[in-house]
Parts: C-alpha cells; sequence; structure tokens
C-alpha cells in the first residue's frame, strides 16, 4: 500500500530533490537497509537525500499529508540498528546536508550541518587551534547528525565528557516538515525545555537534526600515551578507579583484554608495542596537557600507581608511529572483534568504580552458559563492551542461550547502578530489554514526548520508543 503511494510519488519527489536524489534500484536500497549493527539488511523501497533543509521539509510535508512512515539515516555506522528501515518505507538521507557553517573563533562554537563527518570537523576546528573531543570509534566516517542521535562518547569522554555536553543548540525539521528552533552560540540559557539535549540521544525517533551548534576548546598542547599490560584482567579494573581517586585524570583511560588484543592484532596485521598480547589485559592510558610538562606530569603519577596496582610496565608511546599504531588498533577493536563470529554487542555501563565487579559478573555469567566473550572499551567511564560470540556454538545452542545471558548481564548492570547502553543506544537491537531499565510510569512519559513531536508515529517506526 505505502509501496505503491511511494511509487506515485516519485514524480513529485524528483522534482523536489532533483532524479539524481531519488534512489530506487535495488543495489541501493539494499545498500540502506544495513548499519553497522550485526548482520542485518531490511531494504527500504525508496531512498531520498535533500540536498537543502527546505528540499527536505518539502519531502516530510508530502510525506507527512499521506502518512507515510520516515526512516531517517546518517552515515549507518550505528550499532544498535537506530538507522535500519525495519519496516520498509522510505529512508531520508542527510548525507548531503555536510556543510561546516561558521567556526566562531571569538564565541569557541562551530554551527554545522548533520551530514558533516566527525573527523572532517576535528581536523577543521584543530587546524584553528581548536578542539572538539568526542571520538567515536568511528569518527572517520560517521556523521555529527548521528552522534547527536546516539550521544557518541569515545575514549576522550572519561576527561571532557560525550557528544551531550557540546550541544548547545538546534535547528530541527519535525515529522510534519516545520522547522523549530532551539539555544545557538549561548553558553547559558534557561529558556524553557532545553529542545537540544532533549533530541541528543534521541535516536531519530523526534525530529530531523538539520543545524547544530557546537561548544569548541581551546586544543591541547601536548599529550602522553601509555600501554599498561596486566597479569590480571581484573586488577587493571580495579586499577583505573584509584587513578581517579588519587587525582588523576586522563585524556583517555581504555581497556582492552587479551581476546580483544589479538582481534586486533590480526585484523590490522600490526601489533601493540612490548608484547602487550601476552598480558591478561592492557590499558591505554592518555594524558594531556594546556601548559609544558603537565601531560608528562600526570604521566609519571600514572606510571607509579599503576605499578603499584599490579602493571607488569608502563610503556610510553614515545613516537607518532607507534601513538598511531595504538589508536588505530583500539579503533579497529569492534569491527575485528565481530569479524571472528557470529556475534552480539553489548554497551553496558556502571559507575567507574564498580567496573571489576561488572567484569567478573560478565565472565561468570558467559562461563555458566558457555558462551565466549570478549570485552574492551572505555575503563575511565565504567563503560564496557561486551562482545558474545558464537564461537563454538550450534544455532540451537546459541539461540537458547544468548538472549538469557544477555539479560543476566543487565541483570547484574543494573543491580551495580548502571544501565544498558552508553554510547550505542537502544535503537532496534535493544528495545526488548528497555523494560528491565524503566518502569511503565517511566516509559509513558517517554511515549508522551514523542507523541508531542510526531503525533502520528511517523518517524523512525519500529524503535525503542
Ligand atoms: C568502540 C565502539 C564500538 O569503542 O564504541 O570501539
Ligand atoms: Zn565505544
Amino acid at each position: 500500500m505505502k509501496r505503491e503511494m511511494l511509487a506515485e510519488l516519485l514524480p513529485q519527489f524528483k522534482s523536489l530533490v532533483g532524479k539524481e536524489n531519488v534512489l530506487s534500484d535495488l543495489e541501493s536500497l539494499k545498500a540502506h537497509g544495513s548499519d553497522e549493527t550485526e548482520d542485518l539488511n531490511f531494504p527500504p523501497d525508496l531512498v531520498i537525500i535533500p540536498e537543502t533543509v527546505e528540499q527536505l521539509q518539502e519531502v516530510v510535508k508530502v510525506t507527512y499529508a499521506k502518512e507515510i512512515a520516515i526512516t531517517p539515516r546518517g552515515a549507518g555506522t550505528g550499532l544498535s540498528g537506530g538507522a535500519l528501515p525495519v519496516n520498509g518505507g522510505l529512508v531520508i538521507s542527510t548525507k548531503k546536508l555536510n556543510c561546516i557553517l561558521e567556526i566562531d573563533q571569538e564565541n569557541l562554537i562551530g554551527v554545522v550541518e548533520p551530514g558533516v563527518i566527525t573527523e572532517v570537523f576535528q581536523k577543521k576546528v584543530e587546524s584553528l587551534g581548536l578542539f572538539y573531543p568526542p571520538d567515536p570509534a568511528s569518527r572517520g566516517s560517521c556523521f555529527l547528525g548521528g552522534n547527536m542521535a546516539e550521544c557518541s562518547g569515545g575514549p576522550r569522554a572519561v576527561k571532557y565528557g560525550v557528544t551531550k555536553d557540546y550541544v548547545m543548540g538546534m535547528e530541527i525539521v519535525l515529522p510534519d516538515g516545520r522547522l523549530i528552533r532551539h539555544g545557538g552560540k549561548l553558553l547559558k540559557n534557561v529558556t524553557g525545555f532545553n529542545i537540544s539535549q532533549l533530541m541528543v540521544g534521541s535516536e531519530g525517533v523526534l525530529g530531523f537534526i538539520t543545524k547544530i551548534y557546537l561548544r569548541l576548546l581551546p586544543l591541547p598542547k601536548e599529550r602522553v600515551l601509555m600501554l599498561v599490560p596486566f597479569p590480571n584482567l581484573q586488577d587493571s579494573a580495579t586499577c583505573v578507579a584509584n587513578l581517579f581517586k588519587e587525582g588523576v585524570v586522563p585524556s583517555a583511560c581504555e581497556l582492552m583484554e587479551r581476546d580483544a588484543v589479538l582481534a586486533s592484532e590480526k585484523h590490522l596485521g600490526i601489533s601493540f608495542p612490548a608484547n602487550a598480547n601476552q598480558a591478561e589485559a592492557v590499558l591505554i592510558i592518555e594524558t594531556d596537557g594546556y601548559t609544558e610538562g603537565q601531560a608528562m606530569t600526570e604521566a609519571e603519577r600514572v606510571t607509579e600507581i599503576c605499578m603499584e596496582l599490579g602493571a607488569t610496565d608502563v610503556v610510553l608511546a614515545d613516537s607518532s608511529q607507534k601513538q598511531e599504531n595504538i589508536w588505530r588498533l583500539r579503533r579497529a577493536t569492534g569491527e575485528a572483534v565481530k569479524k571472528e563470529a557470529i556475534y552480539k554487542e553489548e554497551d553496558t555501563v556502571v559507575p567507574r568504580a564498580a567496573l571489576p565487579d561488572l567484569i567478573s559478573n560478565v565472565k561468570q555469567i558467559c562461563q555458566r552458559y558457555g558462551i565466549k566473550s570478549v570485552c574492551y572499551g572505555h575503563a575511565g567511564d565504567g563503560n564496557l563492551h561486551v562482545n558474545i560470540l558464537k564461537t563454538g556454538l550450534t544455532n540451537e545452542e546459541w539461540n537458547s542461550k544468548v538472549f538469557e545471558a544477555i539479560e543476566k548481564i543487565f541483570e547484574v548492570t543494573i543491580g551495580l547502578g548502571g544501565t544498558i547502553s552508553g554510547e550505542h543506544g537502544i535503537g532496534y537491537v535493544q528495545k526488548r530489554y528497555l523494560p528491565m531499565v524503566y518502569n511503565s510510569d517511566e516509559l509513558e512519559v517517554m511515549r508522551a514526548i514523542k507523541n508531542a513531536f510526531d503525533p502520528k508515529g511517523l518517524l523512525n517506526p519500529g524503535k525503542w520508543v
């Protein structure tokens, strides 16, 4: 029915956005039916790529009148299926809304469209001596609009915060095509609801983010990167909270267990320094500073604390090649681990000091179910990516165990004061677990918010809300 309606509307869409921006060939539809979540594919019936916000508004007005659902899409790097058109229908891509509109060096604000690649924006502001810290692993290809939708984090979040901490304002196209504005270049703003912050992490169910005001910082002058092997996984996690207790705030504090190290090395064909793959776990710790010597002074303190808490060594990455390799290996971990087998990727987060508890519980649960787990992630944030692999299990064993094991992991996570996603979102694949986190009153408030933005339920259907 909707498919026929879309076919009838084709000429109108082509005249609104140009025929090159309306895709209906099978290859394009298939390509827009997946993101980076498992091997899921839900081809849409049509893809539209507006080149201006006005074009987007015009298309949305047409689909709203006909009650056609839309799945918004950025770069398709999401890990919870938020961009999957699970009911088919129309996908609207933001990839041609990709201008950096302004870098205001006096107010330290960048103004961007949603289709700007995160790393392109980071490099641009760095060339002006400025810093935009949120750095998800996919920063070389993900879009800032998608980072807003999922409130992306990444390694630097531990010192500098996540995407939400940089969002000062937005323009949003509502599901009926109207455009609303909130905030702007203001560092202070208590004028009604903070709609911009409501949009951050809403996963494309409320509206299209078409303009974003982002806070910038001065670029730190120095960085020191260390690789810290531990003979014991538990000790590496215990060490993390102790760094903070001792007053050290690193600019990155990542943990990788041995299988994650091995998978990344195999995937990229390069190695971590210092035989890291023989340790049960490694921490990747970075310090930075605005004044000369600050990063190194903190690195010395890090070294003392790590050595006291069971590290076998603290290896300084003393060349740009070593630093680059460590970060390349770490950023490739997700992809590398997933290559090993069919998998489920979890994004648990607990208060930082509860991380050792979470890890030991995850390992026990997976052992009990006979499932292989590979853990890595942002230890300084208490944010542990738990990849559960099908290795060695039959389809029946996998299907009968995997959801129960994940539920047990989530029960423990929530029991430790944590939640089921720190930075990947709920999207499509985690929605079945949402009632573990929120009760019916809490879910009702969220649904009422969805209704206020999208009373006909047309935007990103089949997702978490
Ligand atoms: C990472 C992604 C998977 O931390 O969040 O590598
Ligand atoms: Zn991550």
